[in-house]
């Protein structure tokens, strides 16, 4: 029987869409990538859950746009791989209190923010948004945009064709229900100890999302974050020629409530005679992502079955086929993504490439790029110095 291969340039800790997607980018770069999962590859355990996310644009900050903008060849790249449509080009609609502002951002500031760019889009008013997207019963004062290049994400082909890709790779191995158990340092090396067996490489790329900290506690220090069980359910359309696009509702919140929700089209490739909606809110954050269940909050469930049934058209107003996913959020306000090399008081750092936080599905096979110019090369084209606050957002143990 063959020797397990054991060396390594780079292991790649965590296999949900960011390692899958670097894993393929080093592979390109002809480098020997290891994957290890600690579940199943495409799980439900982890911040790739569920089968949709929203390709949008607009952003409040013109970096965050620009850095949506850089994405897209990467998108198109992937797209040549896969005859499945990864991106279902329904456009993206914001709406709401212009005056809010939300962990997804603000009205005002992201039509400034895409007319600086020359993002074309167009201003809604609340009468348009009813006429034109089947919402109804809006607050006058509401305003929105829609956005033509915001897209449903096939997250589900999105991660299989990755998988495919590297399956195909004579550079990537990918291993799964291979936890993380051991991370040693020697000199100039990784040594990864896991269910199956020890690894060795001379770079690790950390994207293991929510499950960050059970890797970089070993390297002696933590993440400041806040876990979220975020809840999601699919309603039947009564009319199965109604549509929406993505969308998303800026509301200020009732009590301590959150009071924002988006929702998605109906889509081909999941629950067709459904469309599926979502708050944007936890009622319970969590302080570990090991205090989350797979049960979702029937609060939160019961608030997004009211707003369908108080503002949306067309469709029966009871959850079916819900679902939870865990994400980790920066405690970092403002910066929901962290792109950067673990802190400089681990030693070799700089051999130590990480991804954690926010809402990046959009971003997948871009980010999988920048993870792999930052271990390879030690620097990336893009500009991402927003995202690399070093030591803000960890701590050391
Ligand atoms: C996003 O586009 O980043 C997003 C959309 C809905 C919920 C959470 C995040």
């Amino acid at each position: 029987m063959p020797k397990t291969k054991k060396n390594y340039e780079v292991i790649v800790i965590g296999g949900g869409a960011m390692g899958l997607s670097t894993a393929y980018h080093l592979g390109k770069k002809k480098t020997d990538t290891l994957v290890l999962e600690q579940f199943r590859f495409i799980n439900q355990m982890g911040s790739s859950a569920g089968v949709s996310r929203q390709f949008r644009i607009p952003y409040p900050e013109s970096y965050m746009v620009q850095f949506v903008l850089d994405s897209e060849p990467y998108w198109d790249e992937l797209q040549s791989h896969t005859p499945v449509k990864l991106l279902d080009k329904v456009g993206t609609l914001w709406f709401g209190d212009p005056s809010v502002k939300s962990t997804e951002g603000n009205i005002s500031q992201a039509e400034k923010a895409l007319q600086q760019l020359n993002v074309p889009y167009t201003s809604l008013t609340s009468k348009e948004i009813e006429e034109q997207y089947h919402f109804k019963n809006l607050p006058e004062t509401y305003t929105g945009l829609f956005q033509a290049d915001g897209a449903s994400i096939d997250l589900r082909a999105t991660l299989q064709t990755l998988y495919d890709l590297n399956s195909k790779s004579p550079y990537v191995t990918m291993k799964e229900e291979c936890p993380v158990i051991g991370v040693k340092q020697h000199k100039d090396t990784f040594e990864i100890t896991t269910p199956e067996g020890t690894f060795i490489s001379e770079k690790l790329v950390i994207v293991p999302g929510p499950y960050i900290d059970s890797v970089i506690n070993q390297l002696n220090f933590t993440i400041r974050a806040t876990y979220w069980n975020m809840t999601s359910a699919y309603f039947k359309k009564l009319d199965p020629k109604i549509q929406y696009p993505t969308w998303f509702v800026f509301q200020n919140a009732v009590g301590s409530n959150g009071n924002q929700f988006y929702g998605f089209p109906s889509v081909d490739w999941n629950h067709p005679e459904y469309i599926r909606v979502a708050p944007d809110f936890v009622i319970q954050p969590l302080t570990n992502p090991n205090q989350r269940t797979l049960v979702p909050n029937p609060q939160e469930l019961a608030y997004t079955a009211q707003w369908v049934k108080d503002h949306m058209t067309g469709l029966d107003p009871t959850p079916h086929y819900t679902s939870t996913c865990l994400i980790a959020l920066s405690d970092v306000p403002t910066k929901e993504l962290i792109i950067d090399f673990a802190p400089n008081y681990v030693p070799n750092h700089q051999d130590i490439v990480l991804y954690a936080t926010g809402w990046a599905a959009k971003f997948v096979p871009f980010l999988g790029k920048i993870l792999t110019d930052l271990t390879l090369d030690g620097k990336t084209p893009y500009d991402i110095k927003h995202f690399q606050l070093g030591h803000k957002y960890f701590k050391s143990l």
